[in-house]
């Protein structure tokens, strides 16, 4: 979405664009068409573990699989699959060597009882028992077993936003009830599907471990800020629910992370109201993003003296529990509180968790946080590595290096700058502020590859200033993927770093694309690309695949008009991939009718991807 663009960083840290610009002079930029992929700087970086190290939720690596589907003679390429020009067309278009289907399109009762989906939705009651809108970052969390392993399980879902008008067909909330439909179709579903006979997904019946997150689902908090007044209302009341739930992550030990994003958008200002330091830092205005929340709803009435800091209850790291769904969800305050994009989980040097996420909005920054322990012991005696560890924020050097700031009031910058912990984590970004961070393109996604190398999208930035007629990207529409490689196995505090793709809208190729957004490394060396944003020749939004060693790309999957692609999640063999379909033609069914195709308005909706040879995605 757009909201992330408006910048509030008001620092003058050096603009990553001069960095930018001093690093791409010094080396080769290879011209594949738009899409420049700069495939050697780390070369010669050996082969990492940090994959294999993952837990339960690891895919299977398949390149031995792979070489078995050849025939026994050989390995075939890594990306085998005939690419697919790009296309502006009503309905989403895939490789011919793949198929797909689509499951979970927004409004899907979670068991045979629930309402069916009707347009305009006009009861808060039926959409807390169906899916959400605004589909984006998931996990496919396996229950069956043996081979059902990569045929049943929990698919943990985001539903980020949905328009007024897309959801109860009226610009403005007319009363609460209103509110309480918009905040049902917000947060996540846990949803336990299947494939069935023909090989489509369904919505198991009556699931137990189907459920639905939403804005007013119990929710606790946990770590440094866990217990601080920031979080408390005059009114009281206890923190509830989550709140624009954008990309995501999943951790080694078997749980779902949520991340929240946009979150200023939701609150308005029904009296006077002149914002603090710390909230206009964050965004919030008298309008936000127009969901008029406020005018029925005082949690989200700036204004509003008994409600004051509740805004200080969304923008966390949400840990959910895709197996017991007795456990409430729980804002992890460690990883700090910014508009989280994603949270990619690795196991670095010692077993630590490690935890990559970017600040998506305009010159806002890259974070990390390691745990303080091996995860697995403080696991083992009931400790979350969540909840106990050192929050990071990068800042890019001109020579190709970087370095991780500690944010904490042990660093000498922050200590007299803040309370206590809790508040330092609680206004992270001004923290990051203070200690001179690197202001980013809009960082969205992060991944881990499997040599280590970290990849993060920073899909567009247009109010770059300083132009450079060898950088096209200053000012830049179009964004860029960087990537860096952590010294100690991700657990130290420095870093290299490059380029490794310059996106174009507007130079011709066949693989070009702009606004990169959600991105994954899988096992093999592949990276699945998506795009929220203009594409070239006005194309819609799309998937590609890209070679990490090579850095050939190809084009895999189209979208619809007005929609981005978003989210992705893979079966344990991944032979099954899950993307889903955002915002399809903007709510306009005269853009789009997908996926019901003459039903009152287009839906998000989960698509799910199989090699027609039952291959692994992207083979
Ligand atoms: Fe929710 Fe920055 O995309
Ligand atoms: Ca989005
Ligand atoms: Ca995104
Ligand atoms: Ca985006």
């Amino acid at each position: 979405m757009s909201h992330d663009e408006q910048p509030t960083n008001p620092t003058n840290n050096r603009p990553f664009e001069e960095i930018l610009q001093a690093r791409l002079e010094r080396r080769t930029v290879l011209a594949g068409g738009l899409a420049m992929a700069a495939t050697t700087f780390f070369a010669s970086g050996t082969a990492g573990a940090t994959v294999s190290s993952m837990g339960k939720n690891e895919t299977d690596s398949a390149e031995e699989k792979d070489s078995a589907q050849g025939g026994g003679r050989g390995r075939r390429p890594l990306l085998g699959f005939e690419p697919i020009p790009l296309d502006d067309g009503a309905e989403p278009v895939v490789s011919p060597d793949y198929q797909y289907s689509v499951v979970i399109p927004w409004g899907t009762g979670l068991s045979a009882s629930d309402p069916p989906f009707s347009w305009p939705q006009t009861s808060s009651a039926a959409q807390e028992r169906q899916i959400g809108i605004g589909h984006d970052g998931m996990w496919f969390f396996p229950t069956g077993r043996g081979r059902d392993r990569n045929r049943r399980g929990v698919l943990c879902i985001n539903h980020e936003f949905g328009r007024n008008t897309h959801v109860f067909g009226k610009t403005a909330p007319e009363s609460l009830e209103d509110v309480r439909i918009s905040q049902a179709a917000h947060g996540i579903s846990a949803v336990e599907i299947q494939e069935t006979s023909t090989g489509n997904w369904e919505v198991v019946p009556d699931g137990r471990r189907s459920r639905r997150v939403t804005v007013n689902s119990p929710v606790d908090f946990s770590g440094p800020a866990a217990g601080s007044d920031l979080l408390k209302t005059p009114a009281g009341e206890p923190g509830t629910g989550t709140l624009n739930n954008c990309s995501n992550g999943y951790t080694p030990w078997g749980t779902y992370l949520t991340c929240e994003e946009n979150f200023n958008g939701y609150y308005g200002a029904t009296g006077e109201w002149t914002p603090t330091a710390a909230q206009s830092r964050y965004g919030f205005t008298t309008t936000g993003f127009g969901y008029g929340w406020e005018t029925f709803d005082p949690r989200f009435d700036l204004s509003d003296p008994d409600h004051i800091n509740a805004e200080n209850r969304y923008g966390w790291v949400v840990e959910v529990d895709p197996y017991r769904t007795s456990k409430k969800p729980v804002k992890r305050t460690a990883l700090g509180r910014f508009k989280h994009e994603g949270a990619a989980v690795t196991v670095g040097r010692g077993g630590r968790a490690v935890v990559y996420m970017g600040d998506d909005q305009r010159f806002d920054y890259i974070y990390k946080f390691v745990s303080s322990k091996n995860y697995k012991s403080l696991l083992r005696r009931g400790r979350s590595p969540l909840d106990d560890g050192t929050l990071y924020v990068a800042r890019f050097d001109e020579d190709g290096t970087g370095q991780w700031l500690e944010l904490s009031t042990d660093n000498p910058v922050l200590s007299g700058a803040f309370a206590d912990q809790a508040e330092l984590l609680t206004y992270a970004r001004m923290a990051a502020d203070l200690v001179g961070a690197t202001p980013m393109d809009r960082p969205e996604w992060t991944t881990v590859a499997r040599n280590g190398d970290v990849y993060c999208t920073l899909t567009n930035n247009t109010e770059r200033t300083v132009a450079d007629p060898a950088n096209p990207q200053a000012p830049n529409p179009d964004g860029h993927i960087i990537r860096w490689r952590d010294s100690d196995d991700h657990v130290g505090t420095t870093f290299k770093w490059d380029i490794f793709i310059l996106a174009s809208s507007t130079l011709g190729g066949e693989d070009a694309f702009g606004s990169p957004d959600g991105i994954w490394a899988d096992p093999d060396n592949r990276l699945f690309i998506q795009t929220d944003g203009a594409q070239p020749e006005g194309a819609n939004d799309q998937m590609l695949v890209a070679d990490l060693k090579t850095g050939e790309l190809r084009r895999i999957f189209t979208s619809v008009p007005s929609a981005e692609v978003t989210g992705i999640a893979v079966t344990p063999d991944r032979r099954t991939m899950f993307i889903n379909i955002q915002h399809p033609g903007n709510g306009d069914p005269n853009l789009t009718g997908f996926p019901d195709y003459g039903g009152a308005v287009p839906r998000d909706a989960t698509v799910v991807l199989t090699r027609k040879d039952g291959g692994v995605i992207g083979s």
